[in-house]
């Protein structure tokens, strides 16, 4: 099997979690494509649910499937939101933002009760920081803001590059918001809840790709079954196979 089948795997299992008449909140990357794909299936079928999506390409997508979109403006308050991740440790504290949507994946992921993480299980580790965090940044004061980041994080005990994320003809990648992501390449984020409230510090970072406290339930397929984390049942034996 490979890292597609995995990913669809996962977002087979979470649209068991999908009931009618929900308001959902659609990921985006790759994995949560999957997921809005088979969604668009099941609205064909007659399926009645509302979604705000969490990027602009997630929009056109859920769109083009003709599933009935809203925003956070009309619908603030979300049932369940479903979105991938680039990293997932036991404590189901996540890196997110490869895609560069994390800014809106947050504020939907908040707005809603129930938050499941769709994904393949390289994504699974055992301490965040092998693939560089993304922090959203406004274009104003970018070095700056860069050179801060690098100072705090220091003091959280994480260090390595920081890098402004390329776009299409060399130009900076530019969000969704209009801002720009710097990835920091820390490849080991030993304490990543001081860390978290580190950047929240700083004016020029908009929003950071730690999600902690976010995600209820992650879904995990490889090869050896579905894992599955959740944070909902303290009695729920922290990683099951299924
Ligand atoms: C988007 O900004 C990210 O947070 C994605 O959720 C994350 O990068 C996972 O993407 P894939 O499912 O494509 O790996």
């Amino acid at each position: 099997m490979s890292a597609d089948d995995w990913k669809r795997q996962a977002a087979e299992a979470a649209m068991q979690h999908v009931e009618p008449g929900m308001k959902l909140g659609l990921g985006t990357g790759s994995t949560a494509a999957k997921f809005v794909e088979m969604l668009g299936t099941k609205v064909k079928e007659g399926l009645d649910v509302v979604c705000v999506p969490t990027s602009e390409a997630t929009r056109a997508q859920a769109a083009a499937l003709g599933i009935p979109l809203s925003t956070l403006d009309e619908t603030p308050f979300l049932d369940l939101t479903v979105d991938g991740a680039d990293e997932i440790d036991a404590e189901l504290r996540l890196i997110k933002g490869g895609g560069g949507a994390l800014l809106r994946e947050k504020i939907v992921a908040v707005a809603s009760q129930r938050v499941i993480i769709i994904a393949d299980h390289t994504k699974r580790v055992e301490t965040l920081g092998k693939f560089p965090l993304p922090v959203e940044v406004v274009p104003f004061g970018l070095n700056a803001t860069k050179d801060m980041i690098e100072s705090l994080s220091a003091d959280c005990g994480s260090e390595g590059p920081i890098t402004l994320r390329q776009g299409a003809g060399g130009k900076p990648f530019v969000t969704d918001n209009g801002n720009y992501i710097v990835d920091c390449a820390f490849e080991s984020i030993e304490d990543a809840d001081a860390l978290e409230d580190a950047l929240r510090l700083i004016p020029g970072v908009v929003e950071n790709g730690l999600f902690i406290g976010i995600a209820d339930l992650a879904i995990i397929a490889g090869p050896m079954g579905i894992e599955v984390l959740s944070n909902e049942d303290p009695d729920f034996n922290v990683e099951t196979l299924v």
